[in-house]
């Protein structure tokens, strides 16, 4: 067989089983021989750049390559909906809809209300064309590459009678399980964890990383069909149609002929939705002829032929006995509820966040109150309301928020425009401290993993150690192999007193210390902490900075002109090198041999040949991956950018160049750079 008919068998198949396996849960292969296929395409279509297709479903795995994201402008602006909260105001819409139809019979098709982020797909000739988000409903996010990881959305449809051109619209949402992993595996590595499925979904759906975007598993439910040209005059009949063309459509969707078959359907959800795989908050109603849809219209915001009706999150009511302060580590007051134990969805809960001292005014809180605790798809429960007709002469006093710090008994800030109060002692409130040790240890910092947050702690607390530099005082010794013998002469204080933490520990946490040395100083600067400063920042300035001098010596001005550092950044870099104490800290890391420089050989092939320069890529090569041409010319100061514009400086051309960029190029008057041509200017 020929490679590109090998290349087009396997793409078939591959996206036929993918079918099987994500939309009918009917797998005709095993996982194994599925991979051994999905292998066999990604080498031929290495060897083979000509035959690349941006539909291949070698796509699914996702790409490392950053990609800002563009504005697009929706076709049909993409509408909310309409909220209702009770069977009354279901049978006003209903009555509403009967008075605008003039009498005519209707139908309503009641479908559930998937809580995750929108997204509209469209599609040209049955191929997924584009993924975008609906952003302010008029324009949003392409997110294409990253939707492309989601195994149930196809890039492929097989041939049917579906329309030229068509979009298709619908919920991307996190599984509940996958989010519940996610947020265990966030836990572990110190990261923020997501309050609740829908804003990890639509987090995930923003990132950069696709290959991230492919390993959290995303899932898709598709509702709304658009088009000129759609098969039926129906809603419900369309989606049936899609859910024939490939794609993945409720099966909990119901025609209903009279108000009650409406209602009966609500209620039926609002206990069953509980088994579902996802999240959902609501049912929504639509008059199911587009006809109809037609005649009945729009509001400026909604849609006149459509409703939702949201489920009553499950509420308890209970006591407020107290209200404690916690302090983050990153000196962040949290206060929270301490509450007469009481029973809500299946769980005991005793505490409960109040956000900031704003919540606390907004509810007019006072100890002993009555409260209404939530936990609408969020895990921490949280205070919705008073019931202040409970009150009497027993109800405490109203709650002040504390203005000292509960840890070191500092005042309190609060920064200007900001909800949050903060303890401003970040040198020696015991919190921070420790916060900062495992910030410094963590995963994408010094890596120093055999040590975790619960040892730090114990370290800290026992004195061995007053901040992150103490590590290197216990684990490491200059110049020598440092021995387990050295180990106990060096730190006579009896690390027996720190509970299984023995030999083999302590072989692990030098090893890993001294491995800490070659971290790249990027991440010594992230790791460092400097408020504001998180990876991406630490990279910018690492660039445009290359030693921790430099850097210490770097004016206002001068990191403000650094791409991406505006004035808080920059004023929080000013602060932290004007502090005595950080300068000493860096001083005893460097002694210890941390880098704070750019090596030689990452400065060394590097340039300043593309500055300012914003390159577009296009087409197929065959020197470099286009990944490769990307890291090229970033490495010599220029920008990737994804679309041809005026401000194009040029375009980086392979092979079979498409041909409307090739127009945009000539209209605009954008120089066209072979990959010869590329490399030599690089050179
Ligand atoms: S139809 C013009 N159907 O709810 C009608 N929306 O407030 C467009 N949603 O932005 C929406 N499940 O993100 C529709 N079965 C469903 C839905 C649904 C969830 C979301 C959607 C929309 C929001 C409307």
């Amino acid at each position: 067989m020929e490679v590109k008919e090998r290349i087009d068998w396997l793409r078939s198949e591959l996206h036929r089983h993918n079918h099987n396996y994500y939309i009918l849960n009917a797998p005709e292969i095993s996982d194994q021989e599925f991979d051994f296929m999905m292998r066999e395409l990604q080498d031929l279509e290495q060897a083979h750049p000509e035959y690349s297709d941006a539909n291949s479903p070698t796509m699914r795995v996702g790409s490392d390559l950053n990609k800002e994201f563009q504005q697009v402008v929706h076709r049909y602006p993409m509408l909310s909906l309409a909220n209702t909260y009770s069977e009354a105001e279901v049978a006003d819409f209903y009555d509403r809809v009967k008075k605008g139809l003039e009498g005519e019979d209707f139908e309503i098709c009641c479908e559930m209300k998937y809580d995750g982020t929108s997204i509209s797909l469209t599609y040209e000739d049955g191929r997924l064309v584009r993924a975008v988000t609906r952003g302010d409903g008029v324009q949003g996010d392409d997110v294409t590459s990253n939707v492309k990881t989601i195994r149930c959305i196809p890039l492929q449809l097989p041939e049917g009678d579906y329309p030229g051109q068509f979009e298709i619209r619908g919920e991307i949402l996190m599984p509940w399980n996958v989010f519940e992993k996610l947020n265990q595996e966030r836990e572990a590595n110190e990261e923020p964890l997501f309050a609740n499925p829908r804003n990890a979904a639509s987090g995930t759906l923003k990132l950069q990383n696709s290959k991230e975007v492919a390993r959290r598993k995303l899932d898709s439910y598709l509702y709304y069909l658009l088009g000129e040209e759609l098969p039926c005059d129906g809603h419900y009949e369309n989606l049936e149609k899609a859910r024939g063309w490939g794609f993945k459509i409720s099966e909990g969707m119901k025609k209903c002929k009279t108000l009650q078959e409406v209602l009966d359907f609500i209620k039926y959800w609002d206990t069953e939705r509980k088994n579902l795989p996802v999240a959902t908050d609501g049912i929504v109603l639509k008059v199911n002829s587009i006809t109809q849809q037609r005649h009945l219209g729009y509001t400026a915001k909604s849609p006149r032929w459509a409703i939702a009706y949201k489920f009553q999150a499950e509420r308890a009511l209970t006591k407020l006995e107290k209200v404690t302060y916690q302090v983050g580590r990153t000196g962040v007051i949290t206060p929270v509820a301490n509450l007469s134990p009481v029973q809500l969805a299946g769980t005991v809960v005793k505490r409960a966040s109040i956000h900031n001292a704003d919540v606390i005014e907004g509810l007019d809180l006072h100890i002993g109150d009555m409260v209404y605790v939530e936990k609408g798809g969020e895990i921490i429960p949280k205070i919705t309301g008073v019931e202040t007709s409970a009150r009497n002469a027993e109800t405490g006093e109203k709650v002040q928020f504390i203005t000292v710090c509960p840890e070191c008994g500092t005042s309190l800030v609060r920064f200007e425009g900001e909800a949050a109060h903060y303890c401003p002692n970040d040198v020696a409130c015991p919190p921070q401290i420790k916060g900062k040790i495992e910030h410094f240890i963590s995963r994408k910092a010094m890596n120093i993993d055999s040590l975790g947050p619960e040892t730090v702690a114990l370290f800290y607390n026992a004195g061995f150690i007053h901040d992150f530099t103490g590590l290197y005082d216990i684990f490491y010794r200059q110049g020598e192999i440092m021995t387990i013998d050295d180990y106990y002469d060096k730190n006579p204080w009896e690390f027996m007193s720190i509970p299984g933490f023995k030999s083999k520990s302590v072989l692990k946490a030098m090893q890993s210390v001294r491995d800490s040395l070659q971290v790249p100083y990027p991440r010594v600067l992230y790791a460092l902490g400097i408020r504001f400063v998180g990876e991406t920042t630490a990279k910018l300035l690492a660039k445009a900075f290359p030693s921790i001098d430099l850097l210490a010596a770097a004016s206002l001005q001068d990191l403000l002109e650094v791409d991406g550092i505006g004035q808080v950044i920059a004023e929080s870099i000013i602060r932290y090198f004007a502090d005595e104490r950080n300068l000493q800290i860096i001083e005893k890391l460097k002694a210890n041999g941390l880098q704070f420089a750019l090596s030689e050989e990452v400065l060394s092939d590097r340039s300043d040949k593309l500055a300012g320069k914003s390159v577009v890529i296009s087409g197929v090569f065959s020197k470099h991956s286009r990944d490769e041409y990307k890291a090229l010319i970033e490495k010599h100061g220029g920008k990737n950018v994804g679309s041809i514009s005026a401000k194009t400086s040029f375009i980086l051309a392979g092979e079979n160049m498409g041909p409307a960029k090739l127009e945009k190029a000539k209209k605009l008057g954008v120089s066209i750079v072979n990959e010869e041509e590329f490399l030599s200017m690089i050179e």
